[in-house]
């Protein structure tokens, strides 16, 4: 792909609003995307040649490479769906899981025939009108089962086993629904009592579940979510292989999830800052497998995502190093400046360690 300026008419581009970022001839940004367009505004921007931000491919890529963002209609409805299933549950019946059971087909159906981005802060942002029925362990159990499937996948999961490890997935936390919401959404740190009501949640969660005739498998994964590879987890305090592995799976999902959104203490850190911490704790606190597949799955930054660095640079991802994907090979477009490149200026973060990617934006393409 090509980044190239391309002039537009004033007229076509001015709205209420600017639909697009607009540029001077030199790559200098005039107006931002979204950015009011007054009427004086008007009149100096159709006194200059605005250009646009174009796309031009010049690569065709093949169907495998293509990446999608994941359907935020199917997403909202998912989170919905679950929350209407579930939202003032004390015993699990059959019946419900059938309901969840169609969820997970929904979450299969979509990820089987696409690679995806999932950008959780692009969805999270959506869900906040609905705070008012305190969705949030909703919308992280749909993160982690987006995640956990999608790692499942990789592994070599198929069928039935991919279904249990989805659905163990959207139930794993059903037990924070017996949380008081106060000690769930504190803000700032919690007492000692308080982190033992909290990690009652894995017990009280196979509790609710005990008359859905469900497999062992999804239980496990309740059960031990919270359990370590090193043994320090909770509430059992289980170690490595004696810990199911479709409950590794999630622990890693979950883990990352819960670095990345923001809680009432604390903003939620970048993707890149999550999973460099997850890689780091690979063989602690996480099966170094798990690990791997759970980071050669995910794709942080899809190639052709326009990311803006730390120091003010924008650019565009070219490569992405399998090893290290958080550090990908990025074009730069416009300096700290705003100001655009017309050489080929590259930045590898692999190499470049003080810099690293704040903000993506991530265009779906057709
Ligand atoms: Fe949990």
């Amino acid at each position: 792909m090509n980044l190239v300026l391309e002039k537009v008419q004033p007229n076509s581009a001015l709205g209420k609003t600017a639909s697009v970022d607009l540029f001077d001839a030199s790559g200098m940004l005039l107006l931002q995307k979204g950015q009011l367009i007054t009427e004086g505004i008007k009149v100096r921007l159709k006194k200059r040649e605005v250009y646009i931000l174009h796309n031009q491919r010049n690569v065709s890529f093949s169907e495998a490479q293509k990446v999608k963002t994941f359907p935020k209609d199917v997403y909202i409805k998912l989170v919905g769906s679950l929350w209407s299933i579930y939202h003032d549950a004390k015993l699990v019946k059959p019946e419900q899981i059938q309901k969840t059971v169609i969820l997970v087909e929904t979450i299969l159906e979509e990820l089987q025939t696409q690679k995806f981005y999932l950008d959780f802060n692009v969805i999270r942002l959506d869900m906040e009108k609905f705070k008012q029925h305190d969705y949030s362990t909703f919308v992280h159990v749909v993160n982690v089962a987006l995640l956990t499937a999608l790692t499942g996948i990789w592994m070599g999961y198929k069928e039935n086993s991919l279904k249990y490890l989805t659905l163990g997935a959207l139930l794993h936390d059903l037990g924070k629904l017996q949380i008081p919401r106060e000690i769930l959404n504190k803000p700032g740190s919690l007492t000692d009592e308080e982190f033992k009501i909290i990690r009652k949640h894995t017990f009280l969660g196979e509790k609710m579940l005990k008359n859905s005739r469900l497999s062992s498998s999804v239980l496990a994964m309740v059960r031990e979510h919270h359990e370590r590879w090193n043994g320090k987890g909770y509430p059992l305090g289980l170690y490595g292989k004696s810990i199911h592995i479709n409950a590794q799976i999630v622990a890693v999902a979950d883990v990352y999830e819960a670095l990345t959104a923001d809680r009432p203490y604390r903003k939620g850190l970048p993707p890149y800052h999550a999973l460099e911490m997850i890689i780091s704790w690979s063989g602690i606190d996480f099966n170094p497998k798990v690990v791997q597949a759970f980071r050669e799955s995910l794709i942080l930054y899809p190639e052709n995502a326009i990311v803006t660095l730390n120091t003010g640079e924008v650019g565009v991802v070219v490569a992405v190093p399998t090893q290290m994907p958080t550090r990908p090979l990025v074009r730069i477009l416009f300096d700290s400046n705003g100001r655009f490149l017309n050489r080929e200026t590259y930045v590898d973060l692999l190499q470049e360690l003080t810099r690293f990617i704040g903000r993506i934006e991530f265009k779906e393409d057709g």
